[in-house]
């Protein structure tokens, strides 16, 4: 990607020359007139190098460094000052600044002050991208968590992976339970056998007995020919049972029996088959409770609860909230090839206070909201207020399997802007201005969605 260079100068011809110099570099330039213009345009992008007018008629040029210090720490700024003003440039290279020209400038001199401006951006930006390599350390596989809590999960599965014990993964909706228990089958010695899943809440209840064993042809009415089970398909490997709180007492025998004897009967036959299976379970019930309510056997829960591994929400353990939105950002704008550069702290801190209760599936899910309607290039507070509070209002009212992405999105998009509007009394500008969006957009995709 290019190099992107704020020019800040009243002069609409100093701004020229900057910038068709600076283009011929091979840079992308943009220009700003005013102070104004320029700390609103540092807000909403960002910029390898800033270039910046001491002196501008309506705010300091110093008030414009420091606002792009505490906002990129790693952009380079560069003030010009006028000729004989040097104690101004002094005062900015305290405050921050990479370098100053003095007017009138050469233009060979702007050049070389700009290449070094921008290497000094880049090896920030590495250095700041290291830091962040560093943090993944605390990534165990696919999973990341810097918390005290994820720690220790983390700890369980490097304990107990390796081991054939029967584990209990439980949490709320979205808390990783899937996710673990491929950790753990992925770092075993099973690792290169099947790791086969089957969620007991999905499957009918009289399906779901052939569905673990298997069945022989004739058994029931359809059973048109025999049938492996998922503890023959997962043989040498890992299985999975998710939601197994759903699980019917008349099944959970059936099971509890073939882990003792390590052996299955398929429906509809006689003889048992050894199998070789290290089970999972998983479920975002209270099993105990379950079990204290005799839904669910306690020799089963016993058996199957050799080690537990809780995932606790999201929301108590939000220090893990910035490492995941930073690494779902890097992968969502990836997949959907969107330029998005980074989270404005604003935003940050709205994901810091969000209750999460659909927990980091939920997270994941804003974020690719966020960067499919993103217009900027920071996912800024504006833009993602509206997707907190209307997302989880219920994704059914928008999902349709059937229909392509594009028709989905243009609902859930229509229902942003409905809200915006009505939150703001039906004033275009306003909604515009919140939503970080041009009027023009704004009426555009009024037109669009037939809102008024
Ligand atoms: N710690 C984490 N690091 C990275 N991604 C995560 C983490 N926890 C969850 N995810 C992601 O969140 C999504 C939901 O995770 P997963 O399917 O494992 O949740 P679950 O607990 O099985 O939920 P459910 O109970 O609804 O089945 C997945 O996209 C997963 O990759
Ligand atoms: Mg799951």
């Amino acid at each position: 990607m290019r190099d992107r260079i704020l020019i800040v100068d009243d002069k609409q011809s100093i701004i020229e020359i900057l910038k068709t110099t600076l283009e011929g570099e091979n840079y992308e330039c943009v220009g700003c007139a005013s102070g104004q213009e320029a700390l609103f345009a540092i807000q909403r992008e960002r910029f390898n190098l800033v270039l910046c007018d001491v002196r501008l008629p309506d705010a300091d040029g110093m008030q414009i460094l420091r606002d792009i210090r505490a906002r990129h720490p790693d952009t380079s700024i560069i003030m010009i000052t006028a000729y004989g003003s040097i104690e101004n440039a002094i005062q900015c290279m305290k405050l921050g600044a990479d370098d100053y020209v003095t007017k009138p400038f050469n233009l060979e001199e702007i050049r070389a002050i700009v290449a070094k401006g921008l290497e000094k951006e880049r090896l920030r930006r590495e250095n700041i991208a290291l830091k962040q390599e560093v943090s993944r350390r605390y990534e165990f596989s696919s999973i990341i968590g810097k918390s005290k809590a994820m720690q220790d999960v983390f700890e369980r599965i490097r304990r107990v992976g390796p081991t054939d014990v029967s584990i209990l993964i439980t949490g709320e909706t979205g808390t990783g339970k899937e996710l673990v228990s491929k950790a753990i089958h992925f770092n075993s010695d099973r690792a290169g056998k099947p790791f086969v899943a089957l969620n007991c809440a999905a499957i009918p209840e009289n399906l779901l007995e052939s569905e673990l064993f298997g069945h022989v042809k004739g058994s029931f009415t359809g059973a048109i020919a025999t049938k492996h089970g998922m503890f023959e398909e997962a043989t040498g490997g890992t299985l999975l049972l998710d939601e197994i709180g759903d699980m019917h007492p008349t099944l959970q025998a059936k099971l509890l029996r073939t882990l003792d004897e390590s052996k299955i009967r398929r429906v509809g036959d006689t003889g048992l088959i050894p199998v070789d299976v290290r089970l999972i379970c998983s479920t975002n019930k209270n099993l105990s409770e379950e079990v204290r309510a005799l839904r669910f056997r306690l020799d089963l829960y016993h058996r199957i609860r050799v080690v537990e591994i809780n995932l606790p929400p999201l929301r108590e353990r939000r220090e893990d909230i910035p490492l995941l939105a930073q690494h779902y950002l890097e992968k969502l704008t990836a997949d959907h090839k969107r330029p998005i550069q980074g989270i404005e702290p604003g935003a940050m801190r709205l994901l810091m206070q969000h209750n999460w209760v659909g927990n980091v599936r939920e997270l994941v899910n804003v974020l690719e909201q966020a960067v499919l309607l993103a217009e900027t290039r920071t996912i800024t507070e504006t833009a993602l207020g509206p997707l907190l509070g209307t997302v989880y209002a219920g994704p059914e009212n928008y999902f349709d399997a059937e229909k392509p992405l594009k028709d989905t999105m243009g609902r859930f998009e229509r229902e942003v802007l409905r809200r915006a509007l009505e939150s703001n009394g039906g004033s275009r500008k306003e909604t515009a201005r919140k939503l970080g969006i041009s009027e023009r957009t704004l009426y555009y995709k009024m037109e669009e969605y037939n809102l008024s």
